[in-house]
C-alpha cells in the first residue's frame, strides 16, 4: 500500500520558509517582494485561483497587486498593463492568469512579460533555459516543479537510474517535468495520445507522472510495483453518491487501484495541486532576491 504525499503540508513548508526569506530580505535590503496578478474576464475557476494567489501572497508578506479587467479588455491595454508592470521596480513577479479570452493572443502577452519577472516561467527565454539545463537561472512553470518537489522528497534530489514515464507532453506540465526529470539524471519517456501500448509504457516506470487530463485514465495494473506516482490531473465528474448534482475532484490515475501497487502516490485533492501556488511564492521571491543581487533561496 503506497504512501500519500501530503501536498499540502509539503506546500506549507514551502511557504513557510517563503515568508522567513521574504522577511529576511526586506529586513536587510528594504526590499518588499512584489507579485501582480492580472485576470481578465470572469472565468469563475480563474477568479477562484487568484484570490488564492493573492491571499498566499499577503501571507508570505509580499506587496500584492490585483489588475482585474472586464473580459473585453483589448490585447493592447493588456500589453500597456504587463509593460507598466515590467517597469515597476516594486514588482518582481507578474503573473497573467490563464486562459484568457478569445480575442486576446496569449502567446503575445506572454512574451511581452519581461523573462525575469516571469515567474510562471512560460517565456521563450525561461523555456530555453530549462530546456539547455540553465535551471539555476531560470524561472521553472510551477506545477512541474511543485511536482519535482514532491519527487525530492520520497527519492532525493538524484535520480540516477530510475526510469521515468510522462503521461502527456503540453507546455505548461508534460514537457517541463521531462527536464527536470532529465536534468535530475532520470532516463526519461514522454508519452502523449498518439503513443502505442501506453500501459505497457506506464510498467516501466519507476516515476509515472500523469498529466494527461482524463479523469482515472490510468489504472493500477498499469503501475510498476513500488513505483513513485505523482498525479498532476484535476478534473470535476459526476458524483451521485454525495447527492443528486452533485460533484468530486478526481486526477488523472484511479487513485485506490493505484494506491495498492506503489510505493507513494499523490492525493487529488491535496497533492500536486497545493504545490502550484507554493512555488509561484517560492518563484516570486526568488525573483526579489536576483533583483537585489543576493543569492536566491532554494526550495
Ligand atoms: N495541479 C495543478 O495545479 C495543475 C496545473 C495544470 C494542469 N493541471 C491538470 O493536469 C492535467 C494536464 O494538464 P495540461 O494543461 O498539461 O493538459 P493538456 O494541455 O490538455 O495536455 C494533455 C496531454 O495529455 C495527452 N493525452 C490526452 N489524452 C491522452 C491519452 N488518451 N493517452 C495519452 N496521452 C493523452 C495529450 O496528448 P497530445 O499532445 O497528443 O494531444 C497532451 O499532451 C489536467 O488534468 C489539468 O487540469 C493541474
Amino acid at each position: 500500500m503506497a504512501d500519500i504525499i501530503d501536498g499540502k503540508a509539503i506546500a506549507a513548508d514551502v511557504t513557510a520558509k517563503v515568508k522567513i526569506v521574504a522577511d529576511t530580505l526586506l529586513e536587510k535590503t528594504g526590499i518588499q517582494t512584489g507579485l501582480a496578478v492580472v485576470i481578465v474576464g470572469e472565468d469563475p475557476a480563474s477568479q477562484v485561483y487568484v484570490a488564492n494567489k493573492g491571499r498566499t501572497a499577503k501571507a508570505c508578506g509580499f506587496h500584492s497587486v490585483e489588475h482585474k479587467l472586464p473580459e473585453d479588455t483589448s490585447e493592447q491595454a493588456l500589453v500597456d498593463i504587463v509593460e507598466s508592470l515590467n517597469n515597476d521596480p516594486a514588482i518582481h513577479g507578474i503573473l497573467v492568469q490563464l486562459p484568457l479570452p478569445q480575442h486576446i493572443d496569449a502567446g503575445r502577452i506572454i512574451q511581452t512579460i519581461a523573462p525575469e519577472k516571469d515567474v510562471d516561467g512560460f517565456h521563450f527565454i525561461n523555456v530555453g533555459k530549462l530546456g539547455t539545463g540553465e535551471i539555476d537561472t531560470a524561472f521553472v512553470p510551477c506545477t512541474p516543479a511543485g511536482s519535482m518537489l514532491l519527487i525530492e522528497r520520497v527519492l532525493g534530489k538524484d535520480l540516477s537510474g530510475k526510469t521515468a514515464v510522462v503521461v502527456g507532453r503540453s507546455n505548461i506540465v508534460g514537457k517541463p517535468m521531462f527536464n527536470l526529470l532529465l536534468a535530475a539524471n532520470a532516463t526519461v519517456t514522454i508519452a502523449h495520445s498518439r503513443t502505442r501500448d501506453l500501459e505497457a509504457l506506464c510498467k516501466t516506470a519507476d516515476i509515472l507522472i500523469a498529466a494527461v487530463g482524463r479523469p482515472q485514465m490510468i489504472k493500477g495494473d498499469w503501475v510498476k510495483p513500488g513505483a513513485v506516482l505523482i498525479d498532476v490531473g484535476i478534473n470535476r465528474i459526476d458524483a451521485p453518491e454525495k447527492g443528486e448534482g452533485k460533484t468530486r475532484l478526481v486526477g488523472d490515475a484511479d487513485f485506490d487501484s493505484c494506491q495498492a501497487v506503489a510505493s507513494a502516490i499523490t492525493p487529488v485533492p491535496g497533492g500536486v495541486g497545493p504545490m502550484t501556488i507554493a512555488m509561484l511564492m517560492a518563484n516570486a521571491v526568488t525573483s526579489a532576491y536576483r533583483s537585489a543581487g543576493e543569492e536566491a533561496p532554494s526550495f
